[in-house]
């Protein structure tokens, strides 16, 4: 098998080691193409090129492989190569999250495969699982921790003492973060894989845009030190599940009791934790972000081609669901400070207030449709957490 790279970064560099260490996969890197050609190089020039057609043209190039960071740009690579008839391999969450429709079905028009096991928390093998393990089981859940960076901050937050600033600094030197980091801290990107899980699940197409999410950008001292008290520790967990044909999904921070299971879960670390009917609860835990993690799951992808494996995506050939968040109730602490105007009327039920000094935070239920609408939660000066 000869490979065409797209993108020569840290996952890109983590596939070039992990290909270079396996016995099993036999498979070169013919062609890397990259954008700056002037950026200095851990390989021969040969490898390179900043021209995209040197590999969609090359018909001894048969496995496309796209690790580039621009979602658009990503997007019209991918769909010119599987219209060329090459099998591709990508880990580009954004690009698939908001392509998702396009690219199943430029799939069966073309018969090329397409494949993102490392798209979605990296090490974890999920996607082939929900596609071919839980193909007749009936899942009700699949929810966990889906983004590392997110995930290393807050446990050097909770188990060191680091500020927010220092810790995302960490992950950033470690390259789990994003090119631009507010993907991961705002919740996008555990979003993004979200909405992949969603059709390979429960085999919904769900637009980013109609799921909710609130990432730990707004987090601060006084809301570690509250979960603290509680006993805990704060996670950004992102769920989907099914009620009756209904599928919802959001993703937001959680206050995770000091015995729950993702209290364990750690640094760049994710989870995925399966609910059905008749496994019962299944838990998934590894490392979710990293040059190896995903470029291992990269590799695994190119394994499978060698089977001309291909998602069959059975559950959106069973499917008779549809997505509606609306009637979900959260119970949320919600922090705001003096100024803020957190509208009371929005909670279908408040069960405790605090205020002191300029920091206030009323606890109670809140229906996800109300959340999507409520514009007091663009004030800066607000911060949510999901609590049971
Ligand atoms: N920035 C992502 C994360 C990389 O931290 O999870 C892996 O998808």
């Amino acid at each position: 098998m000869k490979i065409g790279l797209f993108g020569f970064g840290c996952v890109g560099q983590g596939l070039w080691k992990v290909l270079h260490e396996t016995k099993g996969v036999k498979a070169e890197i013919g062609r890397i193409c990259i954008k700056n050609a002037e950026k200095p190089r851990p390989l021969p020039a040969h490898f390179f090129t900043t021209n995209p057609d040197d590999i969609l043209n090359d018909p001894d190039i048969d496995i496309v492989v796209e690790l580039i960071d621009d979602a658009e740009t990503a997007f019209r690579l991918v769909s010119a190569a599987l219209k060329q008839g090459k099998s591709v391999v990508t880990a580009n969450k954004k690009m698939i999250a908001h392509h998702l429709p396009e690219l199943h079905a430029l799939q069966q028009k073309t018969g090329a495969s397409l494949l993102y096991e490392g798209a979605c928390c990296a090490s974890i093998p999920i996607i082939r699982n929900l596609e071919e393990y839980y193909d007749n089981d009936l899942l009700t859940s699949v929810e966990g921790i889906f983004n590392g960076t997110t995930n290393y901050i807050l446990s050097k937050v909770f188990e060191e003492n680091k500020t927010f600033d220092e810790a995302l600094q960490l992950a950033q030197e470690n390259g789990f973060a994003e090119s631009d980091p507010r993907l991961d801290l705002e919740g996008f990107d555990p979003k993004y894989k979200l909405c992949i899980l969603l059709l390979h699940a429960f085999g919904v197409f769900v637009e980013p845009e109609a799921v909710f999410h609130f990432g730990i950008h707004r987090l601060n001292a006084f809301d570690a030190e509250f979960a603290r008290r509680r006993g805990g520790s704060l996670k950004l967990v992102a769920r989907c599940y099914r009620q009756g044909d209904q599928v919802g999904a959001y993703c937001i921070p959680r206050f995770v009791p000091g015995n729950h299971r993702y209290a364990s879960v750690r640094n760049e670390y994710n989870a995925v934790t399966l609910e059905s009917a008749f496994s019962e609860q299944q838990v998934f835990v590894g490392k979710g972000a990293g040059d190896k993690p995903t470029g291992c799951a990269v590799l695994s992808d190119i394994s499978a081609l060698r089977y001309q494996y291909k998602y069959e995506y059975r559950k959106w050939q069973q499917n008779g669901s549809f997505f509606n968040t609306s009637d979900t109730e959260l119970q949320l602490y919600v922090r705001y400070s003096t100024g803020a105007s957190v509208a009371d009327a929005d909670f279908t039920e408040i069960t405790e207030r605090f205020m002191s000094g300029d920091t206030h935070y009323t606890i109670g239920r809140i229906p996800v449709r109300k959340l999507q609408r409520a514009a007091w939660l663009s004030d800066p000066r607000v911060s949510v957490v999901e609590i049971n």
